[in-house]
């Protein structure tokens, strides 16, 4: 059997909820300490350039405190570089970002960015950092990556989980041979393959049948389950939903 992917618990929501308030709770390098506690492989948190949840001094702080690898998602801009170079993480996530969206609404555009993408990737590699590219799940997403020399991939699950909410079965059907086809290309072409974007429980179980898929990256679901059951068994539920994935991957 495959291992696992790996459990990438992002906190970027439980800074959401602080800040709603201005005062310090709750905090998220607490919320990383106690989904480390509970099973996360990594912490994910994403430092947006109008700070709206996460802030500097949480992304040092997460840096200082957490024992397992820190994956600093970040806009491919010169003042994220630079933070993201002083605070060097084990990883940095290179993401699209737009003010006015909610949310990280789809994958980077690689083919047009990729000048760009391609020095930022070199200066964050030659810091030590380990680069991904979100992107969207198609084939011509993963070789742009690929030729921009960036070792992994993380393809958006949004749309797919997207279709599943809605029961939009044809839809979702068509999405996850996306994510099935440009998780195989990855492989192919030497590219670690990630996921994220969306992930529930059952999405997150059916995902984890991919067995290219190396790690999932995962917070808003997690974090409203959190409130519920709390981080601990959320984190719990998600963990035995992958591993319960993987164990199909391969069969029929
Ligand atoms: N991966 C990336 C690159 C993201 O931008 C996000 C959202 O911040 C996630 C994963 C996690 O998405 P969600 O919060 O919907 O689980």
């Amino acid at each position: 059997m495959r291992h696992f992917p790996r459990l990438g618990v992002n906190v970027d929501h439980v800074a959401t909820l602080r800040n709603a308030r201005g005062g310090p709770f709750p905090d998220p390098v607490r919320a990383a300490h106690v989904a480390v506690a509970a099973g996360a492989d990594g912490i994910t948190a994403h430092l947006r350039e109008d700070r709206r949840h996460i802030r500097d001094e949480d992304m040092a702080r997460l840096r200082r405190e957490i024992g397992v690898p820190l994956n600093f998602e970040m806009a491919a801009t010169d003042e994220m570089v630079a933070i993201a170079v002083q605070t060097r993480p084990h990883a940095c996530c290179l993401v699209p970002e737009r003010r006015s969206e909610r949310t990280t609404e789809g994958g980077l555009n690689v083919r047009d960015g990729h000048d760009h993408l391609k020095l930022v990737t070199a200066e964050l590699s030659h810091a030590g950092v380990r680069v991904s590219l979100f992107i969207e799940p198609g084939e011509s997403a993963v070789e742009a990556a690929d030729s921009i020399g960036a070792p992994v991939v993380e393809l958006h699950t949004g749309a797919w989980c997207d279709a599943l909410a809605h029961g939009e079965q044809e839809r979702a059907h068509q999405e996850f041979e996306r994510l099935r086809r440009a998780a195989l290309l990855a492989e192919r072409l030497g590219v670690e393959c990630h996921a994220g974007h969306g992930l529930d429980f059952d999405a997150a179980r059916a995902i984890s049948a991919l067995p290219q898929i190396a790690e999932l990256n995962i917070g808003h679901f997690l974090m409203g389950e959190a409130i519920f059951v709390g981080l601990p068994a959320a984190i719990a539920k998600m963990r035995a939903a992958i591993a319960q994935g993987r164990e199909t991957a391969g069969r029929g």
